[in-house]
């Protein structure tokens, strides 16, 4: 990965606990994070009890908008907040914009937790998704490009922040004879047979990820020319895991929407989904603050999730491209 440490854990989202519990992120500190995510990048934080930030995405890309972090940050800082961590997320297998946000991370003396439960596999300017920030967290749930079935794991060059944390996960039992515990630890190790698994995972994360970029392909391919449609993340994705395509149909454009899309694949039995919604607007967030632009929203309302998993057969494949064509065509 290009990272000293590496702590496997029994999920990504006990990794960014873990992180941010070993950092004493708590009551009191603000954390800003990108709301255009799935919910456990905010647990964690609310896991600590820190009051979560949300930062709106660039609508491109899904990725945290460096522009509207700094402004959150220059906002919170005239509200004397005590910032201690960003949390940016690699939305659906594109890396953030490492080198804006990290520069602003740095300027604002906060670490950065990289959310890359979603982008394993994927580079950004040549470097391997989890291999930035301070800490950075992938994730090997089920539903990941690569699985143990539920796992995951903290990367980072803090030796100090890797032995916490791996400390923290096994009950923070002290190195002692009998059980002895002057911190609250958690039972987040991940098994060895699920580590086993993922070895063997991991011996076929490359020929996994080049067959996503095949259905990237072929749905980039079968929606060329439609108007208003767009593939998320932009032409340029030669860097990204292709984790999940997902498009967005702009409805002033384009004479079918994604929720007809959506309707029409589902009546022949293909499951899509609607992209991430925005934490701002959920209910278990309400009342907390943002720096929002409407994107995330436009990308909630817009959006679509397509099929898009390794272990399709090309003929499912196929299928799921003449169900589409019915609508586009
Ligand atoms: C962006 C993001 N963060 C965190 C997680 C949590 O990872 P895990 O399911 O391994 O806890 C996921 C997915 O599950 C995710 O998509």
């Amino acid at each position: 990965m290009g990272v000293e440490h590496a702590v496997g854990l029994s999920s990504g989202t006990a990794a960014l606990h873990l992180a941010l519990v070993s950092w004493g992120v708590g009551p009191g500190d603000v954390v800003p994070v990108s709301t255009f995510t799935f919910a456990a990048t905010v647990n964690a934080i609310r896991y600590v009890g820190a009051t979560p930030y949300f930062v709106d995405c660039l609508e491109e890309t899904g990725n945290m908008n460096p522009a509207l972090l700094e402004q959150a940050l220059t906002g919170l800082k005239s509200e004397g907040a005590s910032v201690p961590a960003i949390v940016p997320v690699d939305m659906l297998g594109k890396c953030v914009d490492y080198d804006a946000i990290s520069a602003i991370a740095e300027s604002a003396g906060a670490r950065l937790l990289c959310d890359a439960a979603e982008s394993f596999g994927a580079t950004y300017r040549g470097r391997l998704a989890g291999a930035f920030g301070d800490a950075s967290v992938i994730s090997f749930n089920g539903n990941k490009i690569m699985t143990t079935s539920g796992g995951g794991m903290l990367l980072t060059n803090d030796g100090d922040l890797a032995a916490h944390v791996r400390k923290l996960s096994t009950q923070a039992r002290e190195p002692v004879p009998h059980y002895e515990h002057t911190e609250i630890g958690y039972n987040y190790r991940l098994s060895n047979i699920l580590a086993a698994l993922g070895r063997a995972q991991l011996r076929r994360l490359d020929d996994m990820v080049k067959r996503r970029r095949q259905w990237r392909e072929r749905y980039r391919e079968a929606l060329a020319g439609q108007p208003g449609v767009e593939i998320l993340g932009g032409a340029a994705d030669a860097e990204d895991n292709c984790w999940l395509t997902a498009i967005l149909v702009d409805p002033a454009l384009s004479p079918w929407s994604a929720g007809d899309l959506g309707a029409a694949l589902g009546a022949a039995g293909i499951e899509t989904r609607p992209v991430w919604k925005p934490m701002h607007l959920q209910p278990t967030c309400a009342g907390f603050a943002g720096s929002l632009d409407g994107s995330s929203e436009r990308l909630f309302a817009h959006g679509l999730t397509l099929p898009s998993g390794s272990a399709l057969a090309d003929e499912a494949f196929d299928r799921v491209i003449a169900e589409i064509k019915e609508v586009t065509d």
